[in-house]
Parts: C-alpha cells; structure tokens; sequence
C-alpha cells in the first residue's frame, strides 16, 4: 500500500483514500440519518447502502425543498475520449434509480470540447465517440420525455451564455489553485470548467425560476463543482447539491476501472469470451496454491471479483456475505468465482447490448435541440 494517491478530474492514481479525500475536498459524509432519510422515498440503491456513493454537498437541503414539492434536475455526464465501460456506467445506473425515485428530469453533458482539449484527439474523434457513448447511456432505459442529452459542441449556443457568466467571477489564479494549471496549460483547458457547470444552471435560465439541481457523479469530478458552487449565489443560481461515489475498481486490483489497461477493463461491447478471458486473469485475494488456499483462505477485501459483486453485480448481501465468509474459510476457490461473475457480467451485458441496438433508434429523440449526430 502506497500512501500516496491522486485524484482530479483528469487523473486519478494510487490507493485512494476515500475518507481522507473526502476531508481534503471538504465533502460531507452519507450518514445513516440521510440514509433513513434517502430509504423514505424509495428502497435504497445497494449503492448508497453499501457505501459506493459515500459523499455529498447539500443534499439535506436538495430533500427539504423536495419535499416542499419543489422539483429538481439531475444533471451528470460523460467525456467522450473512448468506448463505455463498466466503470462509466456505475454512475449512470444510480442516476436512473434516482429519476425512478423522484420522477425528475435529467440533463446529460457529453463534453466531447473537454476530451478534445485535454487528449490527443480531433473533434470528429470526441464526437464519434460521444454517439457512441450516448447509445449506453440511452440503453439504461432513461425516461425519454424526460431526459435529454447536451453535445457541447452542438448546444453550445445554450450553455455559453451562462458559461460566460460562471467565466467572469472565476479568476485565472483560482483555476490553477483548484485544477494545477500552469502556464504551459492551453487557454481552453483553463476555460473547461464553466461549460461544466454550465448544465446546473441551464434550467434555471431557460425556465427563469430557481430550479434546484442534483448532480451524482464520481467525487473526482468534485473540483468543478466546488467552483460551480462558489460561484452560484452572485449568478443568482441556486447551488448544485452533489451526490459522490467511489471510484470503479480495475480488475487488475487497482482502484479505478481504466482504459489505458485495456485487459483490465470490460467495456459494454466485449463478446462473452472476451468477458471470460478478462476475468479469468482478474487479480484476486487467493493464494499461491490451491492446497494453500483450501487451508488458510482468501482474501476478498483486496479481490477484484469480488469488489466486482460488491459495486455493481450482487444486490443481495446476505448473497454477498456469503462469498466472503466462504472465501475467508476456504471453501471456494478464486476459479469458480471468476467463472460466476463472468457468467453474471455476460447476462448483463446480453440485455444491454440488444437494448443498445434498440438506442440507434431513440437516441435523436432525446438529444437537447433535436441535434443530428
Ligand atoms: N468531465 C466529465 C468526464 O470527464 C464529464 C462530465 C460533464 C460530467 N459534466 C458532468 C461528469 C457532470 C459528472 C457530472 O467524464
């Protein structure tokens, strides 16, 4: 274990430490009062229960306005910089439990102007890759009359008003406080953050009232909207409430779900024996041998298969409680578990891929002006 670790909207690395992060970013914890509170509009998201969104900013007060019958938005969003994977869609998921939920509207950003400034990559790449992202996306099942999709580089004639407001109260020196821009950092990078925020405000200024936003996301993403909320009440906006979770782990043992180690990554694409493939070779908490395991155990804390079933693909904790306890005893193998949770992770993506075909067909209607891809 290193005690160093990294995380900001464009890079996280190391084990994180997601108690200490949360200090340091100054986001407050889900206590079990808000989580009581959270149960009494739906059954709890094993996501909340289980402490994968762990973190928020004011999500007392988004509640208390909701329960004086006053709706809010969900925002969240995606930079397009290649194919979806499971990791990207663990937000996603929780964001259609809470439209579910609360039966609000939702914003969606593809920021295909953020991945072209901060990759190597030209914007017909971003876009292309924003369409194809938007299809997983859509195959979530959104409720499509209530749900659209913004392309900044199409919709940017809504948003770069308001952008502009957000880009006059936010300094040069206070971007490179909060992101670590230097000098060398080209002048779009320094501007991203307010196209960012941008979507917590757009209904307010499209509807002129104060609409109350929700925005749950990964807490990486936290540095923007600390500078969304700073600057919200001199914009006469009301400030997001954020809803954060933990990163999705890699199978290869690391802490976050990355595409620069693509054995490591199960995008919504990969064919079944891709899946397999990918997870037999998972780093796990077994032992050397199997001699050796059968008599001292394994350890699922440290294993990807089962961080696996924790996060996204075991909702029954007295299912997932009995994995544990079995592997701490020595009883299963790393083998059959891999096998298990390649089986569960191709049932899921079988649904998805063919509601992702079904999405070619919806996916125009759900897009913010009506913009062709
Ligand atoms: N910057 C995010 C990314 O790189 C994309 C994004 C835009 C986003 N708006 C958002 C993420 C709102 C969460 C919430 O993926």
């Amino acid at each position: 274990m290193t005690a160093e670790f990294k995380v900001t909207p464009w890079e996280v690395t190391g084990d994180i430490d997601y108690e200490l992060l949360q200090q340091k970013f100054g986001t407050t914890p889900i206590d079990d009062a808000l989580l009581a509170r959270m149960g009494k509009y739906g059954e709890i998201h094993p996501m909340l229960r289980r402490g994968i969104f762990y973190s928020h900013r004011d999500l007392n007060i988004l509640l208390d306005e909701y329960d004086k019958k006053r709706e809010f938005v969900l925002y969240t969003g995606r930079g397009p910089s290649g194919n979806t994977h499971l990791g990207h869609m663990m937000p996603w998921i929780f964001n259609k439990w809470i439209q579910d939920v609360f039966k609000v509207r939702m914003l969606f950003q593809m920021t295909d102007d953020e991945k072209f400034l901060f990759k190597d990559l030209t914007l017909h790449d971003t876009r292309n890759m924003a369409y194809e992202n938007a299809l997983d996306f859509v195959a979530l099942g959104f409720d499509r009359d209530r749900t659209k999709i913004i392309l900044d580089t199409e919709n940017v004639n809504k948003l770069y008003p308001i952008a502009l407001k957000v880009a006059k109260k936010v300094t040069f020196s206070t971007a490179k406080a909060v992101f670590g821009f230097e000098n060398s950092t080209n002048i779009g990078s320094i501007f991203f953050t307010t196209m960012q925020a941008a979507p917590a405000f757009l209904p307010t200024e499209v509807e002129g009232r104060q609409i109350p936003c929700l925005i749950p996301c990964g807490i990486d993403q936290d540095p923007h909207f600390r500078v969304t909320r700073d600057v919200a009440p001199g914009l006469n906006y009301p400030k997001p409430s954020m809803l954060y979770c933990k990163m999705f782990p890699g199978l290869g043992g690391g802490d976050k779900m990355s595409s620069s180690d693509e054995n490591a990554t199960i995008y919504t694409t990969d064919l079944p024996k891709v899946v397999k493939k990918k997870v037999s070779k998972a780093f796990t908490g077994g032992c050397v041998s199997i001699e050796e395991q059968k008599k001292n155990g394994g350890n699922p804390e440290v294993c990807a298969i089962f961080k696996y079933n924790y996060y996204m693909f075991e909702s029954e904790d007295r299912k997932l409680d009995e994995m544990a306890q079995k592997c701490r005893n020595g009883e299963i193998l790393c083998g059959e578990c891999k096998v298990a949770l390649a089986n569960k992770i191709n049932v899921f993506l079988e649904d998805h891929q063919a509601k992702r075909e079904e999405a070619k067909e919806i996916v125009d209607t759900m897009t913010y002006d009506g913009f062709k891809w």
